[in-house]
């Protein structure tokens, strides 16, 4: 199939920054540089900005996400937010599983898997973050590594609603580290995915799920990552706070 047929989506993965009229004046920013994208344009934000930022962009091209959601609708969860919270403000997407998540806050594929199930419950669309760590790399493990987290985040999700997935493949090597993998690195362990979504469902779902790359993509190497046959956007961290940087981003998206 070909990559032009697949939906293309660059999305901003604010992690802990902006507060809440920092959301709103650099959303404001970006809205204008990025108007005539023809990519889907996401920016998931903290939770406390979700508000700010969804005002900023109304009416723009820009869906506002979140960067988490836990995987009960409530309960004593102290410090969680539920999936159902996040669709009754209106929000539509959101990451799970992202490295930081697992390396810092204790998630696990276990974790990462009710997440994405109680996302999907609630309607939402998920970004699912996969990806090895430089030690896994230099073991070799990296393609079984990144299928098989992708294998148990996907455990019981039907093909039907894979279609509310995007996979990031994110290695942790390269995330905030300045260390890009090359655009060879990148594709082949996002082919590996494919390939990956092609044993568990089928060639016509492997060929239709956006598989997007993300660590220190950047202004400069954005073009060629996303030149990439396997490489359908990005999943951009702190190139996402610099609006010309972003807009830069998106337009070699839509030129990839
Ligand atoms: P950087 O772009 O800052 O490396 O972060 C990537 C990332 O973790 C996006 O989720």
């Amino acid at each position: 199939m070909n990559k032009a047929l697949r939906k293309v989506v660059i999305a901003g993965n604010w992690k802990m920054n902006k507060t809440p009229a920092e959301a709103k004046e650099l959303i404001a920013a970006i809205a204008p540089l990025v108007k005539d994208a023809d990519c889907e344009v996401v920016a998931c934000t903290p939770f406390v900005d979700l508000t700010s930022a969804q005002e900023a962009a109304a009416g723009t091209n820009i869906q506002i996400g979140a960067e988490n959601c836990h995987w009960e609708v409530s309960g004593a969860y102290t410090g969680e937010i539920s999936a159902q919270m996040l669709t009754s403000m209106g929000v539509n997407i959101v990451i799970i599983g992202h490295s930081e998540r697992r390396q810092y806050f204790g998630e696990t594929d276990v974790t990462v898997q009710k997440r994405v199930r109680a996302a999907l419950d609630a309607g939402l669309t998920v970004i699912l973050c996969v990806g090895e760590t430089l030690e896994q790399r230099e073991q070799g493990i990296t393609s079984e590594l990144v299928a098989m987290q992708t294998k148990i985040a996907l455990g019981g999700v039907t093909e039907e609603e894979l279609k509310r997935i995007i996979i990031a493949y994110e290695p942790v090597w390269a995330i905030g580290t300045g260390k890009t993998a090359t655009a060879e690195q990148a594709n082949e362990v996002c082919h590996t995915i494919r390939e990956c979504i092609a044993s568990v469902y089928s060639q016509a779902a492997a060929d239709g799920i956006t598989i997007q790359y993300g660590g220190s993509m950047n202004a400069g190497n954005a073009a060629e990552l996303l030149a990439q046959p396997d490489v359908d956007g990005g999943l951009i961290g702190g190139a996402s706070l610099k609006p010309n940087d972003f807009a830069t981003i998106v337009k070699a998206a839509t030129e990839g």
